[in-house]
């Protein structure tokens, strides 16, 4: 198999950086570049055990500066691009909208101008299902690749229009692209903004868990490194300008899920404690993921047991984290949770 080299823009993040690390060790004959700005979302003490590998690079980078993105694709000639980068919170997104159309609607623009000039092989552009806005509580009613945008917050909403970028490179210039869109994902690395590290941290501090509104919205939860597969897939197999949907039905309300890690870890629900709801909240997320598992992939992870693994990590792993939540971290956690 000839040598390839493959980008991997925010690959400091939590699903970038497990799919860097997944990458170096599958194809030791693929070189693998890791681009990321570092931002609050980006650490590269999780590349410790790759970095002396000899097919893993690291490249410090914004993705919106278009002038340094052409340099380093004009140098290096990826072949493929799989492209995580982004303001990945909905909760900041609320706070501070113009990041995100900066970094994920710019930046997207950049990289599929860079991709189009030096001609790649793929570009993949991993999205989310949170584009196609929320559905209600009929279990029977699930988000197709048919499904329209209607996205909610301003995250979704700059995801949905770097999707439409994306979709017209293809079907304007012929660049072959492939969209995926995931349902939640949880799993070792995941920053303790969100609901499921953000709970494993403060229940194994004894501190309480803040429940948006009743807690009764509904997430479709995926193990990161299923996720990782699926785009390995998708970039090696996915046919150009398709759009695939990844999940693995696991639907849980959010109280659900909280009071599941609760248990796992012997502590006692008077932790839990419901706060103002979020603003916009989409009540439901579920995925169908047919046309992927046609193309070949099946989920390893069930709920159960990928939540086990993960709560197992995260005790594993108290320094990563308790580096995070006494940092800058802390600032933000105050500044979001004194509002509710
Ligand atoms: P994350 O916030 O953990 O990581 C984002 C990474 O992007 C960080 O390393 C950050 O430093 C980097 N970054 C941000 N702005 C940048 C810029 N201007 N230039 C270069 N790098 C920059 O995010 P995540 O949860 O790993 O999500 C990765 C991707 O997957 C995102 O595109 C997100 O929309 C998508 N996604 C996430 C989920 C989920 O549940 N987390 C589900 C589906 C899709
Ligand atoms: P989150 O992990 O932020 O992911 P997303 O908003 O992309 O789905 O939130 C998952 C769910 O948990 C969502 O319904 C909001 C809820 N939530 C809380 O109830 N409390 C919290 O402190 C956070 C961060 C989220």
């Amino acid at each position: 198999m000839s040598k390839k080299k493959i980008l991997i823009t925010g690959g400091a993040g939590f699903i970038g950086g497990n799919f860097v690390q997944y990458m170096v060790e599958k194809y030791p004959q693929y070189d693998i570049y890791n681009l990321d700005l570092l931002t609050y979302a980006g650490d590269l003490t999780k590349h410790q055990d790759i970095e002396k590998k000899g097919n893993y690079h690291f490249v410090k980078l914004d993705i919106a500066d278009r002038e340094a993105i052409m340099e380093l694709f004009e140098k290096e000639k990826f072949d493929f691009v799989t492209h995580f980068a982004a303001e990945s919170h909905v909760d900041r997104s609320i706070t501070e909208p113009e990041i995100f159309v900066r970094t994920n609607v710019l930046g997207t623009q950049v990289l599929l101008d860079a991709a189009k000039r030096i001609g790649v092989k793929k570009f993949v552009h991993v999205s989310t299902d949170e584009v196609y806005g929320e559905l209600d509580f009929d279990p029977k009613t699930f988000f197709t690749e048919e499904t329209p945008l209607e996205p909610n917050s301003p995250y979704s909403a700059s995801k949905a229009s770097s999707d439409l970028l994306v979709r017209a490179y293809h079907e304007t210039f012929g660049l072959p692209v492939n969209i995926t869109r995931c349902s939640n994902n949880y799993g070792p690395y995941h920053f303790p903004e969100k609901l499921i590290p953000l709970t494993i941290s403060r229940v194994l501090n004894d501190q309480t868990v803040p429940v948006y509104g009743n807690g009764k919205n509904i997430r479709d939860w995926l193990h990161v490194l299923d996720h990782c597969k699926a785009i390995d897939l998708v970039m090696h197999d996915g046919v150009n300008g398709e759009v695939y949907n990844i999940g693995g039905h696991n639907e849980r309300t959010n109280l659900e899920v909280v009071r599941t890690i609760i248990s796992t870890l012997e502590k006692s629900e008077v932790l839990i404690e419901f706060v103002n709801d979020r603003l916009g909240h989409d009540k439901r997320y579920a995925i169908d993921p047919t046309k992927l598992e046609k193309l070949g992939w099946k989920p390893e992870f069930n709920f159960e047991t990928g939540i086990a693994q993960t709560i197992q990590w995260y005790l594993d792993n108290k320094e990563w984290w308790e580096q995070i939540i006494s940092g800058e971290y802390k600032g933000y956690f105050e500044k979001q949770y004194t509002m509710k």
